[in-house]
């Protein structure tokens, strides 16, 4: 069969499978064409199977020859549909690390389940071949269910009601979006969620396991972004979660520091086009101007660029000294928040509209970000090709 994309509103119903593989190499590709670099050699990713986490799942395999656990919720397919891209990206990246002798653990399910946790230690303890030497915490969810209570989070501001514009990717158009205050409740309920408790509770089970190595790090990624963005961002209910991620950075390294001689930093990064990203209302145009700014200028990363640059010289640098900010995180925002990029978006911002928001911005280049995250509009494809779905249900993570 072929498979053409669906869209509702900015949620992908689909995927193509070929496209995930062939999007996953050209990433490998990349890592591949750069200097090599040392790093962990037994890596835990929280959320591998995407964004942010999967980029740094391939560079790590990639470029510094690491062996890795993913965890991250995906779906396979059913009678439902094809499937999720994370499902296929788990699948093609567990090959494509064997392929170079590399283990890639795939686990698919809840990571805020302690049975996960269970089930990852046991893994560690009796088949990975040694003690994990970096955790990866990047996970990106709406909801989080544990024995003790459930939570949603919400995007909303902590301050004042907004207005502003967010782009439908289904539609293709810009559309105004109001955005309300938070209450007590939901900013609380947003920290459960996208906070640091789990990550704590990680670090916890693993290192009472004894499954951390001497010296381990731990990395969980993070958002601050410039003023424009604040209201939504920094100010907002998820900037609220954000900063209880970055205190947990600072107690897990005490901890870790303590007792393994390891290390536990907030990772900053740039605002980049992923599935959970394309969720935050009235962020959108921002993003897509952004990209516009970022490549004009011939400085514009997607998150592979990222992953790359964090571990090659940021905290896997070749004299060994992880490069950190005065708050101690690492901070590979710089471009984005460079004096230069931010002045350019602030003297075209205002005039975006809908009406010239396609021509203002790179609307085509943040649509096709998105479009490649779930296989489609990868360049080397070709869409025309019948997919054999019977082959693709065999295949396992
Ligand atoms: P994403 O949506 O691409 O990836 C999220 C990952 O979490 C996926 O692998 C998904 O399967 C996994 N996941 C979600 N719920 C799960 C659960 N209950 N159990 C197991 N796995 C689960 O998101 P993205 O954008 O890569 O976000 C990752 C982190 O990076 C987040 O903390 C986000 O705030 C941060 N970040 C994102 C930026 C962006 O612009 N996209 C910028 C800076 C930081």
């Amino acid at each position: 069969m072929l498979i053409s994309p669906q869209l509702s509103g900015n949620v992908a119903r689909n995927c193509h499978p070929p496209g995930c593989k062939a999007y996953l190499q050209q990433q490998a590709d990349y890592i591949q064409q750069q200097a090599p670099f040392n790093s962990a050699k037994k890596v835990l990713i929280l959320g591998a199977s995407s964004g942010f986490g999967l980029a740094s799942r391939l560079a790590l395999a990639v470029g510094g020859g690491a062996d890795t656990i993913g965890v991250s919720f995906e779906r396979g397919p059913s009678e439902k549909g094809v499937g999720s891209a994370g499902w296929y990206n788990n699948i093609y990246c567990r090959e494509l690390a064997e392929q170079r002798g590399l283990i890639a653990k795939n686990f698919v399910g809840d990571a805020f389940n302690p049975a996960m946790r269970e089930q990852v230690i046991d893994y560690i303890k009796n088949q990975f071949g040694g003690k994990v030497d970096l955790v990866i915490y990047s996970l990106a969810t709406g909801k989080r269910k544990t024995a003790s209570g459930q939570w949603q989070s919400v995007l909303k501001t902590t301050d004042k009601a907004m207005h502003g514009y967010s782009i439908n990717l289904e539609t293709e158009q810009l559309e105004a979006q109001s955005v309300e205050v938070a209450n007590t409740e939901e900013v609380e309920a947003t920290t459960k969620v996208m906070g640091g408790d789990e990550w704590r509770n990680w670090i916890d089970a693993l290192q009472q396991a004894d499954v951390l190595a001497e010296a381990c790090n731990t990395i969980a990624y993070s958002y601050v972004g410039p003023e424009r963005t604040a209201a939504i961002y920094r100010d907002g209910t998820i900037g609220r979660a954000k900063q209880h991620l970055h205190a947990t950075a600072q107690e897990l390294d005490t901890q870790l520091n303590k007792q393994l001689n390891g290390h536990a930093y907030a990772c900053v990064c740039k605002a980049l086009v992923t599935k959970a990203s394309v969720y935050i209302p009235v962020m959108s145009p921002y993003i897509a101007l952004l990209y516009q700014v970022m490549k004009e200028l011939g400085i514009h990363e997607e998150c592979i660029e990222q992953a790359y640059r964090l571990f090659s010289q940021h905290l896997y640098p070749k004299d060994g000294e992880v490069r950190l900010d005065s708050l101690k995180q690492i901070r590979i925002d710089d471009l984005e928040l460079s004096t230069q990029v931010q002045q350019q978006i602030d003297q075209r911002y205002n005039t975006i509209s809908p009406a010239n928001f396609k021509q203002l911005t790179d609307f085509s280049g943040y649509k096709a970000a998105f479009m490649r995250l779930n296989g489609f509009a990868v360049e080397g494809v070709n869409y025309q090709q019948s997919i054999d779905m019977s082959e693709l249900e065999k295949l396992q993570p």
